[in-house]
């Protein structure tokens, strides 16, 4: 009697891949990070572990999102989120550029470094430059212990449980989780925003976790459209708003593991040169979501349909106006449009991960990648 057995298939649960299992750990990754951090009546956030006071958070004149790779991505919605929600003016940095460009950094800046590992090099290079220059900075990132963590100033832990699989998944959702807490906690301590709206997105954020499992459960229609690009070349993500910054971390999801090129634009930008890449039959895959941009984003899809192209569109469910303009439709149910990157990027998520096992790669492992980047 013989049993082929191994720890490595045995730490997959079932699943073929690391980078399945922990798309699938997403809502969990999301309530953990969530956690304790919504008090019990549902109306506030808090930040227990924070040494930020008041008058600390009411000295910020500046937010500087610094990080690589995929946190970097997360660092784009979290400017967008804290921008709206809190009203301070934030820029976000890849790290490896930040220190190199004289960043003004005062001690009102706070910096925010995002990393999964919290050991990045560049990341941490970036937090020791701000610190030099007296700026308060908080990291957040999904080790406990890390270097990151052991010189921030604050810490915020995304609880997304070890990540194996080389291309990030739960913790960039854990990171935007992080960022949704933090720009509501800045937001009700400013009082930027009202009580009841601060509870009512308090409750949406709640309802996410149940919504990526509706959404892992249409998994298979992911799967046979990305059977379907697996032989393409070149792709195209297009969006607005915060639709484009998921559309940045998709892009870099499907070039990470499948290696087929692909361009993140921001859809409004396309006449300003891509769209002469366009032509008969290239698989341009169009987020719909934000709702203030959505009249703008269908008349950019039209002008690639126009060329030829065909559209995977991905808006809320029930949107019969996205159907009509595209080839075909992916639905995400239902939420606030700043909640929408922690939904959105999940059908990408499965997009990359489905191409790259079509094109017979290394899923975990892509070739010429590391997971934790520990030199400059
Ligand atoms: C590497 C990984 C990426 C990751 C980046 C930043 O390049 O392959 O997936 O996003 O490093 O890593 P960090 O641990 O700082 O989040």
């Amino acid at each position: 009697f013989h049993v082929d057995w191994d720890i490595m298939t045995a730490e997959k649960a079932g699943f073929d891949h690391f980078m399945l299992k922990e798309i699938h750990e997403q809502p969990k990754a999301y309530r953990d990070t969530m956690g304790s951090r919504i008090s019990p009546d549902g109306r506030s956030v808090v930040f227990n572990e924070l040494h930020m006071t008041t008058d600390d958070v009411k000295a910020i004149r500046r937010i500087h999102i610094v990080a690589c790779g995929t946190a970097y991505h997360a660092g784009l919605v979290g400017k967008a989120v804290i921008e709206k929600l809190a009203r301070i003016p934030v820029e976000t940095d890849v790290a490896s550029e930040y220190r190199y460009r004289s960043p003004i950094i005062t001690p009102d800046t706070l910096v925010i470094v995002v990393s999964q590992s919290g050991e990045t090099a560049d990341t941490l290079a970036a937090l020791r430059e701000a610190k030099r220059c007296g700026a308060r900075v908080l990291a957040i990132t999904n080790v406990v212990g890390s270097s990151v963590a052991r010189e921030a100033d604050d810490v915020i832990v995304t609880w997304a449980g070890p990540e194996i699989a080389v291309a990030s998944t739960k913790a960039y959702t854990s990171q935007l989780i992080a960022f949704y807490l933090f720009a509501l906690f800045l937001a009700q301590t400013l009082g930027t925003v009202p009580a009841d709206e601060i509870a009512a997105t308090l409750a949406a954020l709640n309802k996410l976790p149940e919504q990526v499992e509706d959404i892992l459960a249409a998994k298979d229609a992911i799967k046979a459209y990305a059977e379907q690009i697996a032989a393409h070349e070149d792709l195209f993500f297009i969006g607005r708003g915060l639709d484009y910054a998921v559309a940045l971390e998709g892009s870099l999801k499907l070039k990470e593991i499948s290696y087929i090129h692909s361009e993140a634009y921001a859809a409004g930008e396309l006449k300003h040169g891509t769209l002469a890449l366009i032509e008969e039959g290239v698989p341009v895959i169009a987020l719909a979501i934000q709702t203030d941009l959505f009249e703008k984003t269908v008349s950019n899809i039209k002008e690639v349909k126009a060329r030829g192209a065909n559209v995977l569109g991905i808006g809320y469910a029930g949107d019969e106006e996205l159907q009509k303009s595209v080839d075909r439709t992916f639905a995400i149910p239902k939420t606030l449009d700043l909640l929408a990157p922690a939904l959105s990027v999940v059908p990408l998520q499965l997009l990359s991960y489905y191409a790259s096992l079509a094109r017979g790669n290394d899923v975990d492992k892509p070739r010429n990648l590391a997971k934790s980047v520990t030199v400059e």
